[in-house]
């Protein structure tokens, strides 16, 4: 992880990613995540990492230097090839397929915009995948990256408890022509909360209908909530 702010990184794991899954597969050692200060790498008197847009406006842009020597310090501490990661609003949209590919890959290097962004032509040179979490603005890409780096720690054989939750979770199930589908409704005691009961197949022990019952709700809460995985017209 390359960042302006490795304070958001600070305790090894990072807080976020040190409870729960992630925290279980970083504890087992399946995945380390190291935080590296871009600013130790600029080579000017005041550390200095961004500076004003040419052509005027607001904001500042990230400068070549530092984070191209960065890249190249924090390749060569490791002969392990590293799949550069640019996160950024003006990525592709990250889904499951892309996280599952992403899972398979032996290191990854992170490298998190700030302000405007990076200059382009160290964009141009390093050549990252350029990826992004959703259409919205984050101050920066660090928490970008803590979402990638937990949906991508979840699928690494022995970070799930279970070995086959992480295929039946929202975005994992494949439907019959191979759509992903959303998770369907889950229950647990009591048998009756609130005058609210438990549908009564999931008390049958008929794992056939259960399986069958689930699918169809997956199915229709895909195509209530989220048309356009099952190829029909989404909200935009
Ligand atoms: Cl990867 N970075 C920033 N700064 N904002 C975002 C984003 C990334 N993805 C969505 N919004």
């Amino acid at each position: 992880m390359l960042t302006t702010f490795p304070e958001m990184f600070g305790a090894t794991p990072p807080a976020a990613l040190g409870v729960s899954i992630p925290g279980r597969a970083m504890a087992k050692g399946l995945v380390e995540v190291h935080a590296t200060d871009i600013r130790a790498f600029a080579a000017n008197r005041h550390a200095k990492t961004d500076d004003r847009p040419f052509g005027g406006g607001p904001g500042m842009v990230m400068m070549c230097q530092p984070v191209f020597d960065a890249v190249a310090a924090v390749e060569a501490m490791d002969g392990r090839e590293a799949t550069r990661i640019l996160l950024t609003p003006q990525g592709v949209p990250l889904s499951q397929a892309l996280v599952e590919s992403l899972a398979t890959r032996p290191r990854l290097l992170m490298i998190a915009g700030h302000y405007e962004g990076l200059d382009e032509r160290v964009i141009e040179r390093l050549r990252p995948m350029e990826i992004s979490i959703g259409d919205y603005v984050l101050s920066g890409g660090e928490l970008a990256a803590m979402v990638l780096i937990d949906a991508i720690v979840r699928l690494i054989p022995g970070a799930l408890g279970d070995e086959d939750s992480s295929a039946s979770d929202s975005f994992g199930v494949l439907g019959a022509k191979g759509e992903r589908l959303l998770d369907c409704p889950h229950y647990t005691r009591p048998r009756v909360w609130e005058g609210m009961e438990v549908p009564e197949v999931l008390l049958s022990g008929d794992h056939g209908a259960i399986a069958a019952w689930r699918q169809e709700k997956m199915r229709e809460r895909t195509l209530e909530r989220r048309p356009d995985l099952l190829g029909g017209e989404g909200k935009k």
